[in-house]
């Protein structure tokens, strides 16, 4: 069989597709480029410039490909951006994955894997987030990943295909140095911004219940989200695969953010001491996954751990922004 992956040459994308492929699965990549760089795929992988969004381009993909599956990454992401702008998400992230949907079940696709987020949950007062814990997102952009997953489960119901919804944790870290994500919009990479301007790092709220007093966050490499995505596509193509999955990524475990910069300090070898700032609004103590589901439902746990995440963005980083390597 042959995935389509939207979105695949996104940071998580093209770990996803290099994973899949380095596994022997055939693929395609369906992808315009917004954020993504063409030069994180490897000779060998096909990239079809065009929009997700796209029904004749979608079709024109899938019968060209014998696409069977579906592995949909494409979307936009920042939490931001959507609380002023929800109805540019709501038409890409929702909108777009109904015309998906309709032309990839009209072309034959049987198997869809879905990006969803942690984002869905908002901000639960519970030690560990498990699939049964409420939804109560905080952003469109949540609104979004948890309205996708009811129309991917129900179109999955209304034409006989089986579907996984993966809810990501805080993702982190590549498998090598160009795979690295260019995004400023995540702790680390945010982190190693302000040391790259000469600038202390910035911890918001040092008094919540927790240990040392600041946000705990469950962090994933990006490399054992990538083994996920493969487990999950091979769930759903065992024989008589059928129905729907929804199940955390993440790694069942929480780092704070003060244990994070001082990881970062280490790594970097710079010195300087964070700067305590107000508490954002939003922003919850504890947000940990329960990772026991992935593991029964697709045997995958993460393997990596927040040092590596940590080495292997600052890899990327450097490689981005020789100035900081040079310092
Ligand atoms: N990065 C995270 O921490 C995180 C956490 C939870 C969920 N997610 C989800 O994972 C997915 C990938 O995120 P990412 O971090 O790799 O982001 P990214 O921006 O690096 O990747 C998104 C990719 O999709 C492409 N794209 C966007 N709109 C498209 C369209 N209409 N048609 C074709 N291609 C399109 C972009 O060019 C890019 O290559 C998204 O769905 C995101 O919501 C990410």
């Amino acid at each position: 069989m042959t995935w389509l992956i939207t979105g695949g040459a996104g940071y998580i994308g093209a770990h996803v597709a290099r994973a899949m492929a380095g596994a022997g699965e055939d693929l395609v990549v369906l992808d315009d480029v917004s954020t993504g760089v063409a030069e994180r795929l490897p000779e060998g992988i096909e990239l079809v410039r065009g929009s997700a969004l796209n029904p004749e381009l979608v079709k024109r993909v899938c019968a060209e490909h014998a696409v069977t599956g579906v592995v949909h990454l494409a979307a936009r992401k920042q939490v931001g951006e959507s609380v002023e702008r929800p109805e540019l998400y709501y038409r890409d992230n929702l909108g777009g994955l109904a015309v998906l949907l309709e032309t990839v079940a009209a072309a034959g696709v049987r198997r869809f894997v879905f990006s969803s987020s942690a984002a869905v949950y908002g901000n639960p007062d519970v030690d560990l987030i498990t699939e049964a814990t409420a939804c109560a997102p905080m952003s469109p952009y949540g609104e979004t990943k948890l309205a996708g997953e009811w129309l991917v489960r129900a179109a999955g119901r209304a034409h006989g295909m089986a579907t996984v919804c993966l809810r990501y944790f805080n993702v982190a870290g590549a498998a090598s140095p160009e795979l690295a994500d260019t995004g400023v919009y995540n702790v680390i990479p945010m982190v190693f911004d302000r040391l790259s301007r000469g600038e202390a790092p910035r911890i918001f709220g040092t008094d919540y219940p927790t240990p040392d007093g600041t946000c705990i966050r469950d962090y994933l490499h990006v490399a054992d989200l990538a083994e996920a995505h493969l487990a999950a596509a091979r769930r759903i193509t065992e024989p008589g695969a059928t129905g729907d999955l929804t199940v955390n990524i993440g790694s069942g475990t929480g780092v704070s953010v003060r244990e994070l910069v001082d990881l970062i300090s280490e790594i970097t070898g710079d010195p300087r001491a964070a700067v305590v700032e107000p508490r954002r609004p939003g922003d919850s103590p504890r947000a940990v996954a329960s990772a026991e589901l992935a593991a029964k439902e697709l045997g995958w746990s993460t393997r990596r751990g927040v040092r590596e995440m940590v080495e292997s963005a600052w890899a990327g980083w450097r490689l981005r922004h020789p100035e900081t390597a040079a310092k």
